[in-house]
């Protein structure tokens, strides 16, 4: 059964009356990997794998939410001190509760909801999660008075303060503000953006997921976070989107060795979004995918962001010619993006997927990337 109608179906059953159908999407970064906290650039896109939410305001003071995919049910009040246990169902209520921060209004509500964003692949299920709720509170509660950016800074900081995730704007930004065909370059320092349309017909983009689980909260992402404020607060300036090689030089002796090579990449990385950003205008393709190796062999060596099976995926693109391979998203498991070329693209996946296999025992996923809308509202 599609997404929609099996949430249409599950929720008449439950609250016997239909409501409306939002969805948000998950996001693909082309490049600019741990950019986004540090003030620097990122360039993701929505994707055609969504969180769809049918909502019903319920007259009373409480949610009532069930998971479909989960197969579980939660109440939660609206107040501070009503945060449910559930990790699933604290996304929902923390958009509650940032929206509230804000003046803006939330009502009791019913919802259910599904997806077919893979978890734990590094393709943003939770901002889409986030998002999907917080555009359509906006959209039932609030008129859409709320603008777009701060819908996508409810979501961050529903990470930040719900769930433990001290994460960067990308991930939300991607999900409300995606548009078919076109990836986003944003400055994460001025919130200024860009569309650029993104259809080749001479490359693909592949998604090769390890089905190696990552999660974030607890995990080292929090820690790099860290290295990079140290550093900036080291060299005096805001974020390391003002710092440059040479200043990073003059510290070395001054930082741990660690936190130099964190924020070696950073530095490094900043530049690669330009000059992919300048290659894709002309087409040039070879630039675009040699950086996104670049990105990978600093995301392995020096932000150690990689694991075996990442490596090993992005060895295999290599020895295959694929034009641009890379590991994706904030790491420690989940998928690589690959720019393949039109006539490598069959056999790139049959190659791959058997030697994965082979070594390690599961298939990994492959999708082909289909660069999509963000938040909407999909149905009265
Ligand atoms: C995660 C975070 C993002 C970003 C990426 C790494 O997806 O949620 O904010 O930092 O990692 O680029």
């Amino acid at each position: 059964m599609e997404l929609k109608e099996k949430i249409r179906k599950t929720f008449l059953e439950r609250f016997n009356e239909p409501g409306t159908v939002y969805a948000s999407a998950g996001r693909i970064n082309l490049i600019g990997e741990h950019t986004d906290y540090n003030g620097g650039f990122v360039f993701p896109g929505a994707i055609d794998k969504v969180i769809m939410a049918e909502i019903r305001p319920n007259g009373m003071e409480k949610v009532r939410v069930f998971s479909i995919d989960i197969n579980e049910y939660v109440e939660f009040g609206l107040k501070e001190e009503d945060a449910p246990n559930e990790q699933w169902a604290r996304y929902i209520f923390g958009v509650c509760r940032e929206i509230q921060k804000r003046g803006g209004v939330v009502k009791g509500f019913d919802a259910v909801f599904a997806g077919n964003v893979p978890l734990g692949a590094g393709l943003s299920s939770s901002a889409a999660l986030e998002s999907c709720f917080a555009f359509a509170l906006n959209d039932l509660f609030n008129g859409n008075t709320i603008d777009k950016f701060e819908l996508a800074k409810i979501g961050q900081s529903t990470e930040h303060n719900y769930c433990g995730v001290m994460c960067g704007i990308m991930d939300q930004f991607a999900s409300v503000f995606g548009k078919k065909d076109n990836l986003m370059r944003l400055d994460c320092r001025s919130m200024e953006y860009e569309y650029f349309p993104f259809k080749s017909d001479s490359h693909k983009l592949v998604l090769v997921d390890s089905r190696v689980k990552h999660e974030l909260k607890d995990s080292p992402y929090n820690k790099r976070r860290e290295s990079c404020e140290r550093v900036a607060k080291k060299l005096g300036v805001e974020t390391l989107r003002d710092a440059t090689a040479e200043m990073l030089n003059t510290v070395k002796g001054e930082i741990t060795a660690e936190d130099y090579m964190r924020a070696k990449f950073v530095i490094e990385e900043k530049e690669r979004v330009l000059d992919v950003c300048d290659a894709l205008v002309k087409g040039d393709y070879e630039t675009v995918g040699k950086k996104m190796y670049e990105t990978h062999d600093g995301l392995s060596k020096d932000y150690e962001v990689s694991c075996e099976e990442l490596d090993f995926l992005n060895d295999v693109a290599k020895e295959l010619g694929v034009t641009g391979s890379r590991i994706m998203g904030g790491g420690f498991g989940g998928c690589t993006i690959n720019l393949v070329k039109n006539d490598l693209h069959d056999d790139f996946i049959k190659v791959v997927t058997d030697r994965f296999n082979e070594k390690y025992g599961h298939k990994p996923e492959i999708y082909d990337v289909v660069i999509s809308d963000g938040a909407r509202k999909i149905e009265d």
